[in-house]
């Protein structure tokens, strides 16, 4: 297996999916809509969607579920959503994301706002549509079931709530715990990643419990992720990874990497990936792709 090609071809299959599902720039709200395809087009690994994906290859073949992509689809856009508030003055206040001007810098803030408002009830739109191609009870099923996990773990359960006290960390300056830190990562970041490897795993019919195991990488992945996140906001570049470096520290974050040192972080990302790994090859049908795209992360330089 070529890993990169793979990657690549994935990449772009997610890329013309996506394309297919945004809304249409016209009518007197043509500017809102605009600004959320500025900001779903930009690029990005896609990472979501692929874990998506990729998990519920683990139950059978991701291509026989119809609902999928709309999931797919629907987790991508709330990602956005939050990068865009994120970027906010009122929030990070950064003008660079994935090599472009920021979705305020060129709409102006209320139109950022606005388009994240908007891309947040679009997703549901977009993922309630799934219901459309159900035929079964179990077909329903799954879809609620996914429409649930969706919303919890986006909202003050999940990603808001991480948001909500990475904002307060920061005004209130000084005593950052590693049990608060880990609040912040596992909401801000692992819950979305959760979020799709459970939705994968419940439109593909796994049991409870493997679906609980899931979460449980996923969470590993998630905040391994937000900490390599946060080493690269030291050690990267602006030219590679296309946002500007420096930000945390500008914004008095205290992260993983403030409190335990880079060395640390380091090892801790390659720990929780390694493990998060070790998770994936334990269920009887092996995805190797999605393993090795899990320790890839461990050297992602964007
Ligand atoms: C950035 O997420 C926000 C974090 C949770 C660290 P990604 O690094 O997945 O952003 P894109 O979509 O690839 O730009
Ligand atoms: C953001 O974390 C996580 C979100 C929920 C948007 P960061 O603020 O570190 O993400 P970047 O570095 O701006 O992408
Ligand atoms: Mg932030
Ligand atoms: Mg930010
Ligand atoms: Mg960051």
């Amino acid at each position: 297996m070529n890993f990169n090609e793979e990657l690549r071809q994935r990449t772009e299959r997610i890329e013309a999916m996506l394309t297919g599902f945004l809304p249409r720039e016209e009518g007197f709200q043509r500017r809102v809509v605009e600004a959320m395809n500025y900001s779903v087009t930009g690029g990005g690994k896609r990472l979501r969607p692929m874990l998506m994906a990729e998990s519920a290859a683990l139950f059978g073949d991701p291509a026989t579920l119809a609902p999928l992509p709309y999931f797919m689809a629907a987790l991508e856009m709330i990602h956005n959503y939050s990068l865009v508030h994120d970027d906010l003055p009122a929030m990070d206040d950064d003008e660079y994301r994935r090599g472009r001007k920021t979705t305020h810098v060129v709409y102006g803030e209320g139109m950022a706002v606005l388009a994240g408002d908007g891309l947040l009830n679009y997703a549901f739109e977009t993922a309630a549509a799934a219901f459309g191609g159900a035929v079964t009870t179990e077909d329903y099923r799954r879809i609620a079931a996914s429409l649930q996990i969706l919303a919890s773990k986006a909202g003050i359960y999940g990603m808001i709530g991480g948001q909500c006290a990475d904002l307060e960390a920061e005004e209130a300056g000084g005593d950052m715990t590693d049990e608060l830190l880990l609040f912040i990562h596992a909401h801000k970041t692992a819950a979305l990643i959760q979020a799709a490897m459970t939705i994968g795993a419940t439109l593909a019919g796994a049991a409870s419990g493997e679906i609980a195991q899931l979460e449980r990488c996923a969470y590993n992945i998630g905040i391994a992720f937000q900490i390599q996140d946060d080493v690269l906001d030291v050690t990267g570049s602006q030219a590679v990874l296309g946002k500007p470096i420096g930000s945390d520290e500008k914004n008095h974050k205290l992260t993983y990497v403030a409190l335990h040192g880079l060395e640390e972080s380091r090892r801790e990302v390659e720990r929780l990936s390694q493990e998060a790994a070790g998770i994936l090859a334990s269920f009887p049908e092996r995805n190797l792709f999605l393993e090795e795209l899990v320790r890839q992360l461990i050297y992602r330089e964007k």
